[in-house]
């Protein structure tokens, strides 16, 4: 049994189709002698169940392979990363190999699309981008990203969050892309502001990361905002 707003997601053949309860206050049919009107709205929002391999000159975005690990590993020592991410904190195979098998698993959970960065000559993995689906009912979707250290400077997240906009803003029922970024991380802000997202303000408190709250800016990319 589900609950006033709550959003029940159902596969449909290879698209996922939500549907919503919402319940109104104060009751439109106030005849009936209760304190709600319950509506059910059903709404047909159908994105592919299949994560898309997307490609360019620059990079290609795909699945996640056991042949990652190494990556993983890798920035599991990362100051950052582990604390925005489940990427696991700990350098050993097994951790990389579960943070590896749970990304495969974000589109059947049906949580979102996570993609490994990776180079187009070498198909070798340099950070990963992810696009998340909690708030499609609302038409909105958020990104995050990260690159591995040694990989930095060189446009690959840039590059990542153009081509995953564009995808994004493709897909059925999405009509704004968030990004969340705290106000020091100048590398994230300009990043998104490189493809066009637009600051909109300051979230004050917004989350925990580690163990403080934090601000967040809020930037957001609408069809309108691409050339
Ligand atoms: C943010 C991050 C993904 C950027 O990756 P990247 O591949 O190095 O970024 P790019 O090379 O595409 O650079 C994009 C823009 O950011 C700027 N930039 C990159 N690193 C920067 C830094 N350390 N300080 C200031 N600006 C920086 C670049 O100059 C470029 O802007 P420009 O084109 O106007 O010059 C990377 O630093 C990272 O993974 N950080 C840790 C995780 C993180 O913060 N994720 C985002 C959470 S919101």
């Amino acid at each position: 049994m589900d609950t006033a707003g709550q959003v029940l997601a159902t596969p449909v053949g290879d698209g996922l189709r939500e549907r919503r309860q919402v319940v109104h206050f104060p009751p439109f049919k106030p005849t009936r002698g209760v304190g709600e009107f319950v509506c059910w709205q059903t709404v047909d929002v159908s994105v592919p169940l299949r994560l898309p391999r997307l490609e360019d000159t620059h990079l290609v975005l795909r699945a996640f392979v056991d042949g990652d690990a190494h990556l993983i590993q890798d920035v599991s020592t990362d100051p950052f990363i582990p604390l925005i991410t489940s990427v696991p904190d700990v350098p050993d195979i097994e951790s990389a190999h579960a943070f590896i098998h749970r990304q495969q698993a974000r589109l059947d959970d049906h949580a979102g699309y996570s993609f490994a960065i990776a180079d187009p000559a070498s198909n070798e993995a340099l950070g990963q981008i992810g696009l998340w689906l909690p708030n499609l009912m609302q038409g909105r979707v958020s990104i995050g990203y990260w690159v591995a250290a040694r990989h930095r400077g060189r446009g690959i997240a840039r590059h990542a969050l153009a081509s995953i906009s564009t995808w994004g803003l493709g897909l059925p029922g999405v009509h704004r892309l968030e990004l969340y970024v705290e106000p020091w991380n100048q590398a994230s802000w300009r990043t998104a502001e490189r493809v066009g997202y637009q600051r909109e303000g300051l979230l004050r408190s917004w989350q925990t990361v580690g163990e403080e709250r934090r601000d967040m800016y809020m930037y957001s990319l609408l069809p309108r905002d691409r050339p």
